[in-house]
């Protein structure tokens, strides 16, 4: 059997709900806003009981957005930002396994009803062939995936396609698991440990790789933990590698370099987000308060100031002038230096 037999037998036949699973992966441990919680509390019992997810794939700034979800499952994510998009918004799911498009399509009515419009199609696909699927490139402003990407063999091909969906300023936004190495391979098409989003993880740099050759040049990290093995037998086959749930956002904005450079500029929130009044989480290290100037690296400038978040931002400079590698972000100046000053050689941190 293939390895995609192997995963539509386990989520369409093998998991009957999110409770046989073998590890803590869908246990999403995010701290919801109250809008967030109202977004998952209209949901069919049906639909949270089928969530295979491992993560929180609901941005900011979704009214009227035009959303694809890689992925789909039960559409438990397809229908909470169903709600969050809103009567103009639209989103498409998309899912390989027959059963779980059935639940899909026979909940569209209870949410439809619930939310007084039906904005939802879901269609039965192969995420590989994401070119075949008849979709219209440049047309996204947003595309997320819960769990599914460790799945697919072509991680490479989803993220070349899915930046030719996006619109320029639009963003992947999505969940997933990655490792601290690269597994065995004997580990990798174990069926079980690949049904459980484990065996298919990435070893995290090689995302980076895979993610950067696709156009997405500074993947940054939403959030981040490690997972819990729940399963004895699969803990010591995979034993010393460890396992984290991440949510990365990736902007396809062409401008976007390789590091974080410094050209002077600065950007203040207005907190005009209606989900956000009292501040704005771009990524796991910046977090803009509203009112409160901060100076930011030309990639962050981009990711505000050419994407939907513009108009809630204020801004400060332009790509005139280049004052080096933005402190505190990336390698500093890898040369020894000959007097003076110290070459503060620091890690990376975007
Ligand atoms: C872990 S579940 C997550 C489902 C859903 N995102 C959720 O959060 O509940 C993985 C899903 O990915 C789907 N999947 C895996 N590989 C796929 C592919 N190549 N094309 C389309 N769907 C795929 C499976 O059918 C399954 O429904």
């Amino acid at each position: 059997m293939s390895l995609k037999n192997d995963v539509q037998k386990y989520y369409g036949e093998t998991l009957k709900t999110n409770s046989d699973l073998k590890t803590d992966a869908c246990c999403t441990e995010e701290t919801l806003t109250p809008h967030l919680k109202q977004a998952l509390a209209v949901l069919s019992d049906e639909v949270h009981q089928k969530y295979y997810g491992c993560g929180l794939v609901l941005p900011e700034e979704l009214e009227g957005a035009k959303v694809l979800d890689l992925g789909s499952g039960a559409g438990r994510d397809v229908f909470a930002l169903s709600y969050l998009v809103g009567a103009k918004g639209h989103v498409t799911g998309v899912d390989m396994t027959k059963e779980q498009i059935e639940v899909a399509r026979r909940n569209i009515d209870y949410h439809a009803k619930k939310f007084g419009y039906n904005n939802v199609s879901f269609i039965d696909g192969d995420i590989e062939k994401l070119d075949l699927l008849q979709l219209e490139k440049n047309s996204f402003d947003i595309i997320v995936s819960n769990c599914v990407i460790n799945l697919v063999e072509d991680k490479a091909k989803v993220l070349k396609d899915a930046y030719d969906l996006l619109k320029p300023g639009g963003e992947i936004y999505f969940s997933d698991v990655y490792t601290d190495r690269r597994l065995a391979k004997e580990h990798q098409v174990d069926p079980v440990i690949r049904g459980e989003c484990l065996g298919g993880a990435l070893y995290w740099n090689d995302f980076h790789r895979f993610a950067k050759s696709a156009g997405f040049s500074d993947p940054r990290i939403v959030t981040s933990r490690e997972l819990r093995i729940e399963d004895d037998q699969i803990k010591t086959k995979l034993h010393p590698a460890r396992f984290y749930s991440v949510t990365y956002r990736l902007f396809k904005i062409p401008e976007l370099e390789d590091a974080c450079e410094d050209f002077g500029q600065a950007v203040r929130y207005k907190g005009t987000l209606k989900t956000s009044p009292s501040g704005f989480v771009l990524d796991d290290h910046h977090f803009f308060e509203p009112g409160k100037w901060e100076s930011v690296c030309g990639n962050s400038y981009l990711m505000l100031k050419a994407t939907r978040f513009a108009e809630h931002f204020d801004f400060i400079g332009d790509f005139s002038t280049h004052y080096g590698i933005f402190k505190g972000c990336g390698l500093n100046v890898p040369y020894q230096a000959t007097s003076g000053e110290q070459n503060n050689n620091g890690g990376a941190c975007c």
